[in-house]
């Protein structure tokens, strides 16, 4: 750690957290908290919350959460540091000199360099396109119609047919060798020296959701090979993880977004005011995108290429976006190829119609699937309507499948009936193992919090929310649970704080226990904990027995774990006794 805990609470503190996310965005006054868009997610009526009392922000839609700190980092994609230095100047505190090794500000600074070199060579590459080098490239963005708003808005640029022309400009930026190898945007050889890796291309500088330039894409002015070269996977991009046009889309504040496949794609779709669009950069659709875009939207309409590529693509693409728990349709762009074609010669009108129309992805699958059979054939017809019956089993809801099965009847005109039946069937005789399950629910849960029971974590949350809902519910509490009986790390010491807190000021400040961690997943979860409710349990005895349910649960499970563990038999007998005294245990209010 670089600074006391003292000071990072001072830099807390003096900055008020209505003030701070005031500034990003509007918010407006209801009883006790201002209310707002979440900026965190796609969301058309505010659901994003900030608390003056409570200092902290929570977003029931998303669960975003946090305290000025964390949102500082979420939003400008700040480290804890960067957002301790951030704040400490915005509210004029000085932060003591510390005593850095060189070695440690290598690594801290290192993805500070990559952001600057990154933002440095973009810009340097606008340059060059609006130079006197850059004519061939000006014409070719023409030739795409491209307004040079666009080309502006999304920083295309042009990198230069000389083989070492960046590596010098950056040389003389005063970056290292070492520095501009990990970039991406240069290769060093013993032999043959430093050389760009992008020359004679159109640039497309890919930004990730905070607007940072990690990463870029190029393009040849005709017919070359490769079409489009990209950056390779570094500190800072990670195409797993990055959507193409995100940083845009995210605040179209549409119901739905786009996904498509290239690069020109999502502008030509912005240009034509299409602003929910974004692309996967010749990379396949990963569960790291789809657990993004659900940050942001509910439903994605997939636009890939029409040809046999774009379909596998899109068949690829489904049951991922399906398990990251999104609603998917599927775009038509026959006869067109991409949209940008399509865009061009059918325009804006035309293309708002096939988003209008674009089909359910159940019935895509479908569709695709009716092309390997012989529907002439009574034997191929009947074989795929037992496909058919099979995946139709993937829904488990009754109503949801009977609306699939009566679509599909619809569609090929069969009776409603007989398909059904044969559903059913299928139902009764295939091994469970054999459906496909629809998997609509992707846990946002950290991977390090599944290694605890859902049920038990629920409780030890629950406990903590009662009692900084109504703090004087310490003395009942602390002779039955202390912070040892947590399972979860970040609720141990959550409950330690909280103990701390009202018995030496008799209050709880959220935005200061949370201050007590620097990872945001662990920011978010304490956050939750402050903006649950006690669901309004009125009868005092019905509210009696629930607390004490919940401390007994939580204390049992303790008790059990320890006496697994436990051989002294003095110990033991302990919490034999402990145990007993629990099942009399009420606590009354
Ligand atoms: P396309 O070839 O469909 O690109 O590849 P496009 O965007 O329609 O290209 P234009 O219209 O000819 O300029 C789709 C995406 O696949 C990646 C790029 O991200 C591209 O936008 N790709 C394609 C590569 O990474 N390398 C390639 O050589 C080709
Ligand atoms: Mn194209």
């Amino acid at each position: 750690m670089f600074y006391s805990d003292d000071v990072i609470e001072e830099v807390r503190a003096r900055n008020d957290v209505v003030d701070l996310i005031g500034n990003y965005i509007k918010l407006t006054k209801k009883g006790s908290s201002h209310f707002g868009l979440c900026p965190f997610h796609n969301e058309k009526s505010p659901s994003f919350s900030v608390s003056r009392d409570k200092q902290m922000y929570y977003c029931f839609g998303c669960g975003a959460g946090g305290n000025v700190i964390t949102f500082v980092m979420e939003y400008e994609n700040y480290s804890f540091l960067e957002a301790v230095k951030y704040l400490a100047e915005r509210a004029g505190i000085k932060l003591p000199e510390v005593e850095v090794t060189e070695e440690q500000k290598r690594t801290q600074n290192r993805r500070q360099q990559l952001l600057d070199m990154n933002k440095i060579a973009a810009q340097y590459f606008y340059y060059q396109l609006k130079g006197k080098n850059g004519s061939q490239a000006r014409d070719y963005f023409e030739k795409r119609q491209l307004s040079s708003d666009t080309v502006a808005h999304f920083g295309l640029g042009y990198a230069n047919p000389y083989r070492d022309d960046l590596y010098q400009f950056l040389k003389k930026k005063g970056y290292e060798d070492g520095l501009l190898k990990d970039s991406g945007l240069v290769s060093i050889d013993e032999k043959k020296g430093a050389h760009d890796k992008f020359w004679n291309r159109v640039m497309f500088p890919i930004m990730d959701v905070n607007n940072k330039v990690i990463g870029f894409g190029g393009r040849v002015l005709g017919d070359g090979t490769p079409k489009y070269l990209n950056s390779p996977e570094t500190l800072l991009f990670d195409k797993s993880r990055n959507l193409y046009g995100l940083n845009f889309a995210r605040t179209s504040r549409q119901s739905f977004m786009i996904i498509c496949e290239g690069y020109m794609d999502v502008i030509a779709m912005h240009q034509a005011g299409f602003t929910n669009a974004v692309a996967s950069l010749g990379t396949a659709f990963t569960l790291q995108h789809g657990v993004l875009l659900k940050r942001y939207t509910e439903e994605v309409i997939l636009a890939y290429d029409s040809d046999e590529a774009g379909i596998k693509a899109a068949l690829r693409a489904i049951p991922i976006l399906r398990s990251a728990g999104l609603r998917i349709r599927v775009l038509h762009m026959t006869p067109y190829k991409d949209p940008d074609e399509f865009i061009k010669n059918l325009g804006t009108e035309a293309f708002k119609e096939r988003i209008e129309k674009a089909e359910n992805s159940f019935m895509f699958e479908v569709s695709v699937l009716e092309k390997s059979y012989n529907l002439g054939d009574p034997d191929g017809k009947t074989r795929f309507f037992n496909e058919v019956a099979k995946r139709l089993l993937a829904f488990s809801q009754e109503l949801e499948r009977n609306n699939y099965i009566e679509a599909v009847a619809r569609h090929y005109a069969i009776p409603f009936d007989d398909l059904q039946k044969l559903v059913n069937r299928y139902g009764m005789t295939m091994p469970e193992r054999e459906i496909v399950r629809e998997e609509r629910s992707f846990s946002r849960r950290s991977a390090d919090s599944l290694q605890y029971p859902e049920a038990l974590l629920a409780s030890q949350q629950l406990l903590l929310t009662w009692l900084v809902n109504d703090t004087s519910l310490l003395k009942k509490i602390k002779p039955w649970v202390g912070w040892e009986d947590f399972v979860h790390p970040v609720y141990q010491k959550v409950c330690q704080a909280v103990y701390e807190s009202i018995e030496s000021t008799g209050q709880i400040v959220p935005g200061q226990i949370i201050n007590l961690f620097q990872e945001k997943e662990e920011q978010k979860l304490v956050a939750s904990i402050f903006n649950s409710n006690i669901a309004g349990i009125e009868d005092k005895n019905a509210r009696e027995k629930a607390l004490t349910e919940t401390v007994v649960k939580i204390k049992r499970n303790h008790l059990d774990e320890m006496s697994r563990q436990i051989h002294d038999l003095g110990e033991l007998q302990n919490i034999i006794k402990l145990k007993s005294d629990l099942q009399n245990l009420h606590i009354s209010l």
